[in-house]
């Protein structure tokens, strides 16, 4: 039987609410002891450059809880040269490389790894050879996906932003896009990810797609956790990628 697929949770919105406040509550930390024992596999956090919602004493302490509990942490950082020192610094179970900009709201899309092999090349020589796996964060998109493999990464995670978005017949066009990128990534020897704007009935929909290994979800958990908790919200996501219907 095949193992089940895991979820990360992505906790950097928690420590959106922390700094509306400058202070120290909510504690991102918190939230991830909570989600790890409520059913989440691992952690995921985004280090932005302008620091917007994790800081590096979050990564620190993300970093100890992950290594006490056993658990993998998945740092989601831009291609610099500031970012590579940090995670070879903590070594976390995996680095997903994602696009960056400033006045984005949200990771918009995903990294173009096509016009950015040389450098996406060095940057997975250098975390592999540190024993870090290296994700790339990318469209469904074919030439991403074979790029993904020739520049040596170990996993890619499919944005599945438009595939949330998208309605009516766009819906089934974005979905096909995920499980062709999917089935190719797997069979290019690739570890299939997939992430961004999930919610249940997403998350339910995208797990149709046999070759998809982990799910990393954060905005809808930590908006959902507002009104059941935290921890119902990561149970009921378990129980519904479990294929049990609560
Ligand atoms: N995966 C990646 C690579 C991301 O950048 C994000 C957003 O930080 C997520 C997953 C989670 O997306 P969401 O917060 O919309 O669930």
């Amino acid at each position: 039987m095949s193992e089940r697929v895991r979820l990360g949770v992505n906790i950097d919105h928690v420590a959106t609410v922390r700094n509306a406040r400058g202070g120290s509550h909510p504690d991102p930390v918190r939230a991830a002891r909570v989600a790890l024992a409520a059913g989440g596999d691992g952690i995921t956090a985004h280090l932005r450059e302008d620091r917007r919602h994790i800081t590096d004493r979050d990564i620190e302490a993300l970093s100890a809880l992950c290594a006490e509990a056993g658990r993998p942490l998945n740092l989601e950082m831009a291609l610099t040269e500031e970012m590579l020192a940090i995670a070879l610094r903590h070594r976390p179970h995996a680095a997903c490389l994602v696009p960056e900009r400033r006045e984005e709201v949200t990771t918009e899309g995903g990294l173009n790894v096509v016009a950015q092999a040389d450098d996406m090349a060095r940057a997975a020589g250098t975390l592999s050879a540190a024993g870090i796996r290296v994700s790339l964060f990318i469209d469904p998109d074919v030439e991403q996906v074979k790029a993904s493999a020739a520049v040596g990464a170990q996993v890619i995670e499919l944005h599945t932003g438009r595939f949330c978005h998208a309605v009516g017949d766009a819906h089934g066009v974005e979905f096909r896009r995920l499980a062709e990128a999917a089935r190719l990534g797997h069979s290019l020897g690739l570890e299939v990810h997939a992430g961004h704007g999930l919610n249940y009935e997403t998350a339910a929909e995208v797990l149709a797609i046999p070759e998809i290994r982990e799910l990393n979800i954060g905005h809808f958990l930590i908006g959902e956790a507002v009104f059941i908790g935290l921890d119902a919200a990561v149970g009921r996501m378990r129980t519904v990628m479990d294929g049990i219907t609560a």
